[in-house]
């Protein structure tokens, strides 16, 4: 179990770049699948969740090199259509790979995948959509298993609008026979990204970005050369890192639009902010305004940032009330707060933040990748020298956390 030791107080200043997206990148390595060509990907994050993906295509026979943000994925060579259950239980995002393996052999079998204990994580409109591609859908010993003679396109309404299961019946229709259409989808701009490169390749997807996607079966399709999205969620926690010290920071490769919840939400607190084409500077007072937060989907505010700017909030002057809409168990890293000496009491899905005027060092554990992000925002405000335990959880997620806010001026040590 590998630790942070950070040293708080520190004011952060400076200048970053935004990583490529980790919840764009996952559905589209898995859309690499598709082809049975040659993908080049640029700006991926070299993050443990993009390695773990790599790792399983490899398993099921695809060739992968890898040099910095860049992957080529050759994947003429997959005779393979099951996931290995050890490294499917080690991410959620896995069970795209399904609707990958699907589009392409109309077989795929797999488990229950795993990732992070935020909630019951069921795949229920997952498995709908595909039986309603005409997949057959059964589950022995715990395995389930997908096989059809033919995907039929179909219409499929989605009774909330998830971003896997959208992903995945994206994934499953590029090559049905006819036209399927997704209603209530998901309108996350990780979706336009899937779009953009399944079409890159020569997919006939339309509409992503709105609640009703067209998918055009296809014959074939081609290779391809795709530059992954900017992280949104890492942008909007880097600005977090800055606003908590008092700090300016400059964020450069950013997409505005996509975080422009996140970026309200800063303004009302009490920062200014300035917006350029594909950066935005961040100047935060000496001390942050309370402000209510509810998480929603696209483009609410994201429940991803949900635990970060809540961490934000521990500190800010007033009451904050906090209510997560999407995931029901994503308050862990709050009790870890408390022992910092952050006021917060929670109710069902509601958090009512106190703000403090200091946090102090404590030794805590990260619960899961966006709380274990929250442990550092508030760690680098707080008195004294703050461990935090179990950053396995941030490594699946952010590239070079701790290297890049060290960059602008945090102290943050790595111990394995
Ligand atoms: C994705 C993101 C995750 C983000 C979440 C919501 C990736 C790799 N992960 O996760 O970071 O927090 O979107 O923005 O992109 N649900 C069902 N049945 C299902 C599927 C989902 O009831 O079959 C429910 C979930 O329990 C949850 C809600 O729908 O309450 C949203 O989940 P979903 O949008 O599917 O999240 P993920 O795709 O898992």
């Amino acid at each position: 179990m590998s630790s942070y030791i950070i040293e708080g107080g520190k004011k952060l200043e400076g200048t970053l770049d935004v990583s490529g997206s980790k919840n764009a990148s996952l559905p589209i390595i898995a859309g690499t699948i598709l082809s049975g060509k040659e993908s080049k990907l640029y700006n991926v994050p070299n993050i443990h969740d993009t390695k773990i993906t790599l790792q399983i295509l490899e398993i099921l026979g695809c060739k992968i090199h890898r040099k910095n943000g860049k992957i080529v994925v050759d994947s003429m060579g997959i005779r393979k259509y099951e996931i290995p259950e050890n490294l499917m239980s080690k991410m959620r995002s896995s069970v795209v790979l399904a609707g990958a393996l699907i589009g392409r052999f109309k077989k795929a079998i797999f488990t229950y995948p795993g990732g992070c204990d935020i909630g019951v994580r069921p795949i229920d409109l997952h498995l709908k959509g595909f039986r309603k591609l005409g997949i057959n859908v059964t589950e022995e010993s715990g395995l389930i298993i997908c096989s059809t003679d033919k995907i039929i396109g179909s219409e499929i309404h989605l009774d909330f609008p998830s971003v896997g299961a959208t992903e995945n019946i994206i994934l499953a229709s590029v090559f049905a026979e006819g036209k399927t259409v997704i209603t209530n989808a998901s309108m996350e701009p990780e979706i336009v990204d899937l779009q953009n490169f399944l079409n890159r390749m020569g997919a006939k997807v339309s509409g992503a970005g709105t609640n009703e996607i067209k998918i055009k079966g296809v014959k074939n399709l081609k290779d391809v050369s795709y530059n992954i999205m900017p992280d949104r969620i890492e942008a909007g926690t880097l600005l977090c890192a800055a606003a908590i010290t008092g700090g300016k920071i400059k964020l450069n490769k950013l997409e505005i639009e996509h975080i422009n919840p996140v970026l309200n939400k800063l303004e009302e607190c009490g920062c200014k902010i300035e917006k350029e084409k594909t950066s935005v500077i961040l100047e935060a007072p000496k001390r942050l305004k309370a402000v209510d937060i509810k998480t929603m989907p696209y483009p609410g505010f994201p429940t991803d940032m949900q635990s970060v700017f809540s961490a934000v909030l521990c500190r800010a002057r007033g009451t904050s009330i906090i209510t997560e809409n999407i995931f029901e168990n994503r308050y862990k890293c709050l009790n870890e707060l408390k022992k910092m000496g952050a006021n917060i009491k929670i109710e069902g899905k509601t958090a009512i933040i106190k703000g403090v005027k200091k946090l102090n060092k404590a030794n805590v554990y990260s619960p899961d990748l966006r709380g274990g992000a929250a442990l550092v925002i508030s760690a680098l405000s707080a008195k004294g020298k703050t461990k935090i335990e179990n950053i396995e959880h941030i490594l699946r997620g952010y590239e070079n956390l701790d290297k890049k806010l060290n960059k602008i001026g945090a102290n943050i040590k790595y111990e394995k």
